[in-house]
């Protein structure tokens, strides 16, 4: 008992006098020492043995000081302007913002003459000064802070992630972005805000004028060169006696700051802190100033919203994906013919408008290299409302990708992108029959030779179609555009089998017509049903064509196939032939053309000659019957119709296409018309 007087007394002397060469150990402060720090506002000591300075409420501070002031200047000196003492500090911080977004303002290790402040304000003021007392020399405040926001002069403190040293003001004299020093040059950044419990070192030398202040995660031991080494007298600064500690706040954006370990030392190595027992932080959860039940609420009702968030952002990102590339089907991913959109994207240049080669009426031709191969490609962009029948329209393509002939073009493949359907083939560089013998280019006249050649070659093609591959091919589309000419003038065949494809999206109306007019037989345009014979008529139409230089139907009532029979009625067949070829033509072939012409556009169905008897009249392998007056006894009939069904088609579709390209108007304007 005699002993317990002087022990208390020496306790409260302790804890009241002035502290020379002062030197403590907060490893945690969960410890009775920890209690008689002095807290203020927000600042509550966690069970855990953490201190934390705010929580992650808006606008407010918290301080943390040491309870005995320290002597930083020393008393035996005889100088009036004594030097301050050196002091080196260790802690262990660490800042966690919200899980919502980023957190905010910061924690500053503190000396100061009090360990309270006054009308201090939150925010970039991290409740050491306020607008009015910042900046005041007469503070004899001496700060190092840890601020997770741009600085409050926003050219001074401009990482938003950085260390500061701060005397007497918020601004900084000197600030670094919050970062350690690997093996003396490589410096490796420190999130200082998330969550990661951080050690800090601040080292005074009195002597040399000299502050360092190092950072380093909790596992990395102090690093050897300090993220900050300023020569800074502090000796003006600093009174003679100081309180230390810390200094929190929040503003607009909330952190929650701890301490969670404190070593200090006045003219000597502070103790080191042991690290491997130190508590970590939890994660921010967010507001937790609610009542069970309704936080439980809050917590299913964020489960949910953000199950739905998810949906949505599944859903989004799905049909993202969906718009830029596309989503495969199971059975599309067995065709082979199949090509992906991004390819093709990528071969047309993004379809671009100077990629455009040609345009039907069923869309625009884009040339194009597929970068993987370096082969040249046309594709063909058909932009359609809906394609019904998706599945079997693969196949069907899937087959006609098997088609091979040296007079059809052909077809690699095909995409479908949402409401646009691609087609590719093989790009003939050389432009369409229509273009040679009408357009006007360079006076170039094909030959009679390259004519005839061209027209058998067709012929071939649509034998290959209709009779010699696995399955019968109705062309539906035979004209002179639709036949590309090669390098060697050899005729190929296009777009075959797609008319019938085009039906897909169209089973219901009946009134579809595919082809173009002047090439649409008689019975096809009563019916709508395309035969191997509808393609012998527009076949007929095209050996016409070519050998007369004429388009099928032209102005007024002129219909070439009438205008024929008419001459060869009259017997004057001849007088039909192109002019253009200047009389350069044997006589033989091309009566053989023309009376074939003739037969093969016959209004009915059943007197045009089979593409395989075509192709041996051509071949001379057979006698073409005498031509008599099959067609006239209809043709009025015939043009009639062909007349009325054109005003039906003019009334509709005459604004998109010039009255003198007519001849040209095919499926997909039709199509569009109705
Ligand atoms: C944060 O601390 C302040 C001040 O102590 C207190 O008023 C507030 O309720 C706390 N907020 C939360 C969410 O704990
Ligand atoms: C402080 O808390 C830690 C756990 O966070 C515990 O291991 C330690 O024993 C506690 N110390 C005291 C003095 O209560
Ligand atoms: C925080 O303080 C600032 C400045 O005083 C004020 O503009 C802001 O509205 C405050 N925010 C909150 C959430 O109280
Ligand atoms: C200051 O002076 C006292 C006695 O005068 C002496 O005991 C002490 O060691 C001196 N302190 C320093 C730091 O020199
Ligand atoms: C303060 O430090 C400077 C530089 O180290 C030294 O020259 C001066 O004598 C010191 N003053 C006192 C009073 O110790
Ligand atoms: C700033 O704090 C001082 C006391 O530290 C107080 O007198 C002053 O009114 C405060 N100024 C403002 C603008 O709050
Ligand atoms: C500060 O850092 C420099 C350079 O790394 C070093 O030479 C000096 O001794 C350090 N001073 C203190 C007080 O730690
Ligand atoms: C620091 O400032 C004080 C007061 O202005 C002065 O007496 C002292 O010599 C300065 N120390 C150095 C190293 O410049
Ligand atoms: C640090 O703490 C651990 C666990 O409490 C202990 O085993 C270890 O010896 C301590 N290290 C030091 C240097 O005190």
């Amino acid at each position: 008992m005699a002993l317990a007087i002087p022990l208390g007394f020496l306790f409260l002397f302790s804890m009241f006098s002035p502290a020379w060469g002062v030197e403590f150990l907060f490893n945690g402060f969960n410890g009775t020492d920890a209690n008689d720090l002095i807290c203020e506002g927000a600042t509550i000591i966690k069970p855990s043995g953490m201190l934390k300075l705010t929580n992650t409420s808006h606008n407010i501070t918290g301080h943390a000081f040491y309870p005995k002031h320290i002597n930083l200047f020393d008393k035996n000196s005889s100088s009036s302007y004594p030097n301050a003492s050196s002091f080196s500090t260790q802690f262990v911080f660490a800042i966690v913002s919200p899980s919502s977004g980023p957190g905010g303002f910061g924690l500053a290790f503190t000396l100061s003459p009090s360990p309270k402040f006054p009308g201090a304000e939150p925010g970039h003021f991290l409740g050491i000064f306020n607008s009015t007392t910042d900046g005041n020399p007469s503070n004899h405040i001496f700060s190092v802070e840890f601020d997770t926001v741009n600085g409050f002069k926003e050219n001074s403190d401009t990482a938003g992630n950085h260390v500061g040293i701060n005397i007497n003001s918020v601004y900084s004299q000197a600030s670094e972005p919050a970062a350690y020093f690997v093996k003396g040059a490589h410096k490796e950044e420190v999130n200082l805000e998330n969550g990661d419990l951080i050690q800090a070192w601040i080292d005074y030398d009195g002597e040399a004028q000299k502050l360092n202040v190092t950072i380093s995660p909790i596992n990395v031991k102090k690093p050897e060169k300090p993220l900050l080494s300023e020569t800074i007298n502090l000796s003006t600064t600093l009174q003679e006696t100081m309180y230390a500690g810390f200094s929190a706040s929040t503003g607009e954006q909330a952190s929650s700051h701890y301490i969670i370990a404190w070593s200090f030392a006045v003219d000597g190595v502070p103790r080191p802190i042991n690290i491997s027992q130190l508590p970590k932080p939890a994660k921010e959860k967010g507001s937790s100033s609610y009542k069970p039940e309704i936080k439980a609420l809050i917590i299913a009702l964020a489960v949910v919203v953000s199950m739905l968030l998810l949906v949505l952002l599944f859903f989004t990102l799905y049909k993202g994906r969906h718009d830029e590339f596309e989503s495969l089907e199971d059975w599309e991913l067995d065709c082979p013919h199949r090509f992906k959109y991004k390819d093709l994207y990528a071969a047309t240049k993004g379809f671009k408008a100077s990629a455009v080669v040609g345009a039907g009426g069923c869309g625009e031709v884009y040339k194009g290299v597929l970068p993987s191969s370096g082969c040249e490609i046309a594709v063909k962009k058909i932009t359609r409302n809906s394609i019904q029948g998706m599945r079997s329209f693969a196949s069907e393509i899937e087959s006609l990708g098997k088609l091979r002939h040296k007079n059809l073009v052909h077809l690699q493949g095909w995409c479908k992108k949402k409401k646009n359907l691609l087609i590719v083939y093989d790009y003939i560089p050389y432009g369409s029959l229509d273009s040679l013998i009408f357009g006007s280019e360079d006076n170039f006249v094909l030959s009679w030779a390259q004519r005839f050649n061209i027209l058998k070659g067709v012929a071939s093609g649509l034998l290959y179609l209709h009779e010699e591959w696995e399955q019968v091919v109705i062309h539906r589309d035979v004209k002179s555009s639709n036949v590309l000419i090669d390098a060697d003038m050899n005729p190929r065949l296009s777009d075959f089998g797609l008319a019938r494809l085009y039906d897909h999206g169209e089973i219901s109306h009946t009134t579809c017509v595919v082809g173009t007019i002047g090439y649409i037989a008689p019975e096809l345009a009563r019916t709508g049903k395309a035969s191997t014979r509808s393609d012998v008529f527009a076949y007929g139409v095209l050996l016409l064509e070519v050998a007369c230089g004429q388009r099928p139907i032209g102005s007024g009532e002129f219909i070439l196939a009438d205008w024929v029979m008419e001459n060869h009625v009259m017997g004057r067949i001849l007088d039909t032939v192109d002019p253009n070829l200047d009389s350069n033509f044997v006589v033989k072939e091309m009566k053989l053309v023309l009376e074939l012409g003739l037969l093969c556009t016959h209004y009915k169905p059943e007197a045009r000659p089979t593409m395989r008897q075509v192709v041996r009249y051509l071949n001379e392998d057979e006698q073409l019957p005498e031509v008599e007056n099959w067609n006239l006894v209809d043709s009025r009939r015939v043009s009639e119709m062909n007349s009325r069904f054109m005003n039906i088609l003019l009334g509709d579709t005459i604004t998109s296409y010039p009255s003198s390209s007519i001849g040209e108007m095919s499926c997909s304007s039709m199509n569009a018309g109705r």
